[in-house]
């Protein structure tokens, strides 16, 4: 029988611990920490499920066959690669590495291994995105004009990546998602409030093809807690706001569009305000997580790519390559070094 390691297993691995427990039975899950407090405390509640402390005591054992690697962002390229590399299929935590190029090594050590590789954006397989890809791709928006993504609290400061690698990688992963392909370029600010050397506070704009503009704000100084994505298109605005569990996704059918006039004036434009209807479709109340774990095995199963892929953890990790740059250079426009388009054709999967 085969089992699944969870490789980290604190805040965010505690949740891997207990819906794998669920989908395959604790006692083929093994919680794998340096941390043995950490380990007592799964032990106590999930009984059966098994622990090491090291990767490499996991690694010896022969049913040792998936693992989930849910530590800080600085460690996840050496303990994917080390995963892959003996032959296991790895859902990854975002980001999947701080450089592009370790990045797209996972990518192509995954394809010559023949392993899974999915990487956890876990916004990608919330219903509220989901319903946002639909009705984007159906044109509910018209054509995009641009986009905004806030998300700001008081923390949870992580001591090894600045706000930049640990909440952008979200709202990027939603806008690459909703577009279909990467940003072209970036430009970034920032501020160092809190301490030294690593930002809390980044203001980003991204410049997608079609003409596409995106912002993103994230903060981790603001004691206004937002997580807010916004779509303004030409025939109306669509709105996801995590934080309202009544009506998460609000479609407001109101716009403004320009006419050039004829007669005396012409060449002059003509600006009409239309009002509509604000619609608020049903969500389905799901966990993201469990639908990211139950996505990863039916591609441990079938073999067939899960929907969210190392190339689109890729895709994510240099677009955050290249907004650190731009942090680093006072704002200089700085472009997106990674190849290759995601058809938005996928939104209404
Ligand atoms: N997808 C999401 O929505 C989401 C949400 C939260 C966190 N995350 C990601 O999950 C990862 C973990 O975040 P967290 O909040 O749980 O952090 P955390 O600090 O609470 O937990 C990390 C755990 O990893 C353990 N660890 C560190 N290095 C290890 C190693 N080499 N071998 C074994 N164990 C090791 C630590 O002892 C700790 O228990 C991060 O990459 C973060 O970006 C993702």
């Amino acid at each position: 029988m085969s089992t699944l390691g969870v490789i980290g297993c604190g805040h965010w691995g505690g949740n891997y611990v207990r819906i794998f427990s669920a989908l395959l039975g604790a006692d083929r899950v093994v919680a794998v920490d340096s941390s043995a407090q950490a380990l007592a405390g799964l032990r106590r509640r999930y009984g059966a499920v098994g622990t090491a402390q090291r990767l490499e005591e996991f690694l010896e054992r022969s049913d040792a066959k998936m693992a989930v690697i849910a530590t800080p962002a600085a460690t996840h390229y050496e303990l994917t690669a080390a995963c892959l590399k003996r032959g296991l299929d790895v859902l990854a935590e975002k980001p999947l590495t701080l450089r592009t190029a370790e990045a797209r090594k996972l990518m192509e050590l995954a394809a010559a291994e023949s392993r899974v590789l999915l990487v956890g954006h876990t916004f990608l397989y919330n219903p509220a995105v989901r319903k946002l890809g639909q009705i984007v791709s159906r044109g509910m928006c018209g054509d995009i004009y641009y986009m905004k993504a806030t998300r700001t609290h008081l923390g949870l400061i992580r001591p090894d990546v600045n706000a930049v690698w640990d909440l952008a990688p979200h709202d990027v992963s939603i806008f690459n998602f909703l577009v279909g392909a990467p940003p072209v370029s970036v430009t970034a600010d920032g501020g160092c409030y809190l301490r030294s050397g690593k930002e809390d506070v980044a203001f980003i704009t991204l410049r997608y093809p079609r003409g596409i503009l995106a912002h993103i704000h994230v903060s981790w100084a603001d004691s206004n807690k937002e997580r807010l994505i916004e779509v303004v298109g030409s025939r109306a605005r669509a709105v996801f706001d995590d934080l309202n569990a009544m009506e998460r996704v609000k479609l407001y059918k109101k716009g403004i569009s320009a006419n050039v006039a004829g007669g005396d004036n012409f060449g002059e434009f003509l600006f009409a305000l239309r009002d509509g209807d604000i619609i608020s479709p049903k969500i389905a109340a799901r966990e993201p997580l469990a639908d990211v774990c139950k996505d990863f095995l039916r591609s441990v199963r079938t073999r067939k790519p899960p929907f969210v892929t190392a190339e689109d953890g890729m895709r994510v990790v240099a677009v955050l390559c290249a907004v650190e740059e731009s942090l680093k250079n006072g704002g200089r426009v700085t472009p997106v070094r990674s190849e290759g388009r995601r058809t938005p054709a996928r939104a209404g999967k």
